[in-house]
């Protein structure tokens, strides 16, 4: 893939919120997970866990925790995106808190662009009950879910989103 190709995929990159029913096979959500595995992580920690809702009744009590959100139910695999701040803290202290939401948040980014390159749409969603999250999942208290990522295949093509010029994001040598 050259340089165009890359843009090209990432461009083509859009969040969906209709997905049809049909399962997410167990060796692709292996093979999502391995993808993820390949990110960079503060001291290559990978303070970072997975966990993957596949069942309906519990993709409906994630939805409804996330605020009430159709998609969370709707797509057949949910991977709930969690920072483990133990393995990083055990390292780092205090400072190991932002290294797992970090080692989190890029792994959740593998996830999302590995489900667009094997063809799969996806929505990163972050507007959930933490604490009804919490409880559904039975996640322990070192584990915090930072993305509630619906996979799927989508079943309206991914609408492009408008972006600012990148240049507005750029300052140089000083802000
Ligand atoms: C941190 C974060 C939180 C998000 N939370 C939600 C959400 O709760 N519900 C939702 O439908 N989309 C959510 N999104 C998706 C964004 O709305 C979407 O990425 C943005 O509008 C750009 O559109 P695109 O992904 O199609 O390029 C979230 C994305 C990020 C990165």
């Amino acid at each position: 893939m050259d340089s165009s190709e890359f843009r090209e995929f990432l461009r083509s990159r859009a969040s969906v919120r209709e997905y049809f029913p049909d399962t997410v096979p167990e060796d692709r959500i292996r093979w999502l997970l391995d993808c993820a595995s390949t990110a960079p992580s503060a001291g290559n920690l990978e303070a970072w866990d997975v966990v993957a809702v596949t069942d309906p009744e519990m993709r409906e009590a994630l939805s409804e925790a996330a605020l009430s959100q159709p998609h969370i139910g709707e797509a057949p695999l949910v991977l709930v995106v969690c920072a483990n701040y133990v393995r990083s803290m055990s390292r780092y202290g205090e400072r190991g808190i932002l290294y797992a939401m970090e080692d989190a948040t890029i792994a959740c980014t593998y996830l999302m662009l590995a489900a667009h390159a094997a063809g799969l749409s996806s929505c990163w969603t972050g507007a959930f009950d933490e604490e009804e999250v919490r409880k559904i999942l039975d996640l322990p208290p070192h584990a915090r879910p930072l993305s509630l990522l619906a996979v799927g295949r989508g079943r309206v093509a991914a609408g492009r989103t408008g972006r600012m010029p990148a240049e507005d994001h750029l300052h140089r040598d000083q802000w």
